[in-house]
């Protein structure tokens, strides 16, 4: 018994070192695989994701700090979410800030506040995220952040009013019905300031978020007043929006899929059906990575550029593709900073400038702005020309209207970042 005994104990702890001596080796394996595929990462994010990380993201390689940018900072009354510029208004841009509609001067590179115009309608006081401004420069919209879902979607601004920090700005809302959702985060204005599409994050079933579709007329005394027409129920979370060139297409990104499936989605949406029949406008849903939550579209209408938050990403996208419902969509796939949000066009379209928001504070990552070298992004070359550093969650752009400044929200250090273009790569 005991000699029989010997020889399975001397076995058996000749198999433990063997899986000792094979420990090492299995995780020098591992770790090569980890780093092979963060280098394939690094160099072409995926669309279609198998897994999203869960809450917080993972932080993106550094990047080449563009120290010599010049930017300028103002402080704000309250966290700073959308920015716009005023059109009918010299050197005055607008910033939702709380519960108040900000007015800076922006005659010089470092703005000064002028007026905290209050954001109440009806005696009741709306916080806003999301800023637009009609066409002809006398209307602003201002999305409601609310959890209520009896509340307006967005407040009406008599541009103006506002301008000169008068009382009486808010001269009306675009009142939703519950049904559509609640979380208005973004309104887009069609060209002739007829229509506005609010992306409601939280639609009216848990996975989806919607459009929600309002009619806008002028009264003859001036004021502005939005007709609710419908929705458009989508996936999970819907943020960023934006229209074609041309007017036809609704550009509309989602957090998640109705599905539950990993990844997030751009719509394709035709914007003929969406003003008379909201809910059989949608054409096409593609993959567009982790969170996408942003999107902007090429003045000749050929390109639909998306951040993907949690991919740490920017994709570009073939626009007829998109709309001939392909599956060849992709011809872009840059790595930025960590959780990227925001993004314009600076520079005539040769720049893309990317807000990297790290909003949930990953360890040891940054906030700042990727500068993006479209044509290399588009045909090849060093995409990525550095980052341009900022407050804390940097979230959304407006570029003036001449060109040369754009401002970035930095909604975590509650102040407005002014950038000079003219400095940048
Ligand atoms: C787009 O194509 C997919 C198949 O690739 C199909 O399942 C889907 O229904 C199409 N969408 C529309 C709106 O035609
Ligand atoms: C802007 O870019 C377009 C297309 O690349 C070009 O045709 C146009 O001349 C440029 N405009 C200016 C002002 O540089
Ligand atoms: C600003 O840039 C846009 C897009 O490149 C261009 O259409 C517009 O003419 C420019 N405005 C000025 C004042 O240069």
């Amino acid at each position: 018994m005991v000699v029989s005994s010997r020889p399975f104990a001397s076995f058996y702890s000749r198999h433990q070192v063997g899986i000792m001596f094979h420990k090492p080796v299995v995780s020098l394996l591992i770790v090569v695989a980890l780093s092979l595929s963060r280098r394939v990462m690094a160099q072409t994010p995926i669309v279609a994701p198998s897994a999203c990380p869960k809450g917080t993201g993972i932080a993106a390689p550094p990047q080449e700090d563009l120290a010599s940018v010049q930017t300028a900072t103002v402080d704000v009354p309250s966290h700073p979410f959308g920015v716009v510029y005023a059109t009918q208004q010299e050197d005055t841009a607008f910033v939702a800030a709380g519960e108040t509609l900000t007015v800076l001067d922006t005659s010089a590179l470092t703005p000064t506040l002028k007026y905290q115009v209050p954001l109440s309608w009806s005696q009741t006081s709306y916080a806003a995220a999301g800023i637009s401004i009609t066409h002809d420069g006398r209307y602003i919209l201002a999305t409601v952040e609310s959890d209520d879902s009896s509340a307006p979607s967005a407040l009406i601004l008599d541009a103006a009013k506002a301008a000169s920090g008068g009382d009486g700005s808010v001269v009306g809302v675009l009142q939703g019905k519950p049904v559509a959702g609640k979380g208005a985060i973004e309104v887009t204005i069609t060209s002739d300031d007829s229509f506005a599409f609010v992306s409601l994050e939280y639609g009216s079933s848990s996975n989806q978020g919607s459009i929600e579709v309002f009619q806008l007329s002028l009264n003859n005394d001036g004021s502005m007043e939005g007709t609710y027409v419908g929705y458009l129920p989508l996936g999970n979370a819907v943020v960023g929006t934006a229209l074609s060139p041309n007017g036809e297409t609704l550009y509309a990104t989602s957090e998640g899929k109705v599905s539950g499936q990993p990844g997030g989605t751009v719509n394709v949406i035709s914007v003929a059906i969406l003003k008379t029949h909201p809910q059989k406008a949608l054409t096409a849903t593609f993959d567009a990575g982790c969170n996408p939550v942003r999107t902007i579209v090429s003045q000749d209408g050929s390109t639909v550029w998306v951040t993907a938050r949690e991919s740490n990403a920017l994709f570009a996208f073939d626009a007829t593709q998109l709309s001939a419902n392909s599956t060849n969509t992709v011809i872009a796939s840059i790595e930025v900073g960590t959780s990227p949000v925001g993004l314009t066009f600076v520079n005539n379209e040769s720049r893309i400038l990317v807000a990297n928001s790290n909003r949930f504070n990953v360890p040891g990552a940054t906030t700042g702005i990727t500068v993006v070298d479209v044509a290399a992004a588009l045909y090849g070359g060093q995409a990525v020309l550095g980052q341009v550093s900022t407050g804390l969650f940097p979230r959304e752009f407006a570029l003036s209207p001449d060109n040369n400044t754009v401002l970035v929200s930095d909604y975590g250090s509650n102040e407005v970042q002014a950038i000079d273009v003219n400095s940048l790569p």
